[in-house]
């Protein structure tokens, strides 16, 4: 069967700030060679440090950046190929949640007035006053109580997290296939943070609503995501990919190993007996000017001497896909 989502050998390059005379090696690969599926009503969690190129991905997949090269094909079909009617359903299908919520809202309009319009053109309501009802319903459901408060202000009377639930809301509200989530709770208090990922955990396994959740935290990914699947990326490229339970669990490539490491564990007992993986160096290197041979190689304390040289390729190790010439020789990592 297709899978709802295929991005093939994905590359998007920016120019750098040295402008239109850049030299190629000055370009910012944001996205280098990614390729990975989606199945329908399948929860993938994209991870990795500020920087790695996870919005780009995410606004890519949600047809609102045209790669600058490799495709992406939706119910098999590719997207910079779709006729206008197929490009409708795409975009309404689709949705993204904005890491950015104020952005992403017109300042000069009330959020009812935001919500409505996408709700009216995608026939989910037939006139102002249904799209009021079902907004209302939203608005509970995400946690914007009392509803008509929230419907009257401007983006900017309203809290990040606010913000964040109402771009939850504005994509639930033409029933979409995908969400794709960009650290939709990153702005939500704690207390109400698991009450967001529950949403969407419900979302999806009752209305089969495949989310791509993006984070830089592990813990959420892991909570939301359960039998879902994973891809770590590093400096614009996937370097481990599989289901996230397996993933986790055996974490393989030593980026990983080192971002797993860093989670902070309340009790200092075992906080102190936990392993540290030590890296050579704690500063991301310039995207502009990524290291020759594996990108990680220069924080990387397994490092060989291929590793400078030559950039490792995906390879199925288990069950999973690995990125690393030294994947044999990184010691098992146990919690
Ligand atoms: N419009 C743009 N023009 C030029 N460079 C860009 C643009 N958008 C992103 N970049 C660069 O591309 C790289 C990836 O950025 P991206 O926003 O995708 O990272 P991210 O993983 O989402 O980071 P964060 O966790 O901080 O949100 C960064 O080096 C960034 O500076
Ligand atoms: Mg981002």
């Amino acid at each position: 069967m297709e899978p709802l989502l295929r991005l093939k050998n994905l590359d998007m390059y920016f120019k750098s700030n040295d402008g239109l005379f850049a030299k190629k090696a000055n370009r910012v690969g944001a996205v280098v060679d990614v390729s990975f599926e989606l199945g329908a009503g399948q929860i993938m969690a994209l991870v990795g440090e500020s920087g790695c190129g996870k919005t780009t991905i995410g606004k890519i997949i949600a047809g609102l950046w045209k790669p600058t090269g490799g495709t992406i094909e939706y119910n098999g079909k590719d997207i910079n190929k779709m006729s206008r009617k197929e490009l409708e359903v795409f975009r309404r299908e689709v949705q993204m949640v904005h890491q950015d919520s104020y952005a992403a809202l017109n300042p000069a309009r009330t959020i009812f007035n935001s919500l409505k319009d996408p709700m009216i053109k995608h026939g989910m309501a037939k006139n102002k006053e249904e799209a009021y009802e079902k907004l209302t319903e939203l608005f509970v459901l995400v946690g914007l109580t009392p509803a008509e408060q929230f419907m009257e202000k401007y983006p900017h009377q309203l809290s990040g997290g606010q913000r964040q639930r109402v771009l939850l809301a504005r994509a639930l509200s033409v029933k979409p296939k995908l969400i794709v989530a960009d650290e939709p709770v990153s702005m939500v208090d704690v207390s109400l943070r698991i009450s967001l990922l529950d949403l969407m955990s419900k979302m999806n396994k009752e209305f089969g609503i495949s989310f791509i959740y993006i984070t830089h935290d592990l813990a959420t990914a892991r909570y939301i995501v359960n039998n879902g699947k994973i891809g770590v990326m590093y400096l614009g490229k996937l370097v481990e990919t599989g289901a996230l339970k397996t993933v986790l669990d055996n974490p393989r490539h030593p980026y990983l190993q080192a971002l797993i490491s860093a989670i902070p564990v309340p009790d200092l007992k075992i906080s102190r007996q936990k392993r540290q993986l030590p890296l050579k160096s704690l500063e991301m290197p310039n995207p502009a000017n990524p290291p020759e041979g594996c990108r990680f190689n220069p924080r990387c304390i397994y490092a060989e001497g291929i590793c400078e040289k030559q950039e490792p390729q995906l390879q199925k190790v288990g069950e999973d896909l690995v990125a690393c010439h030294c994947e044999k020789s990184v010691p098992k990592w146990i919690y």
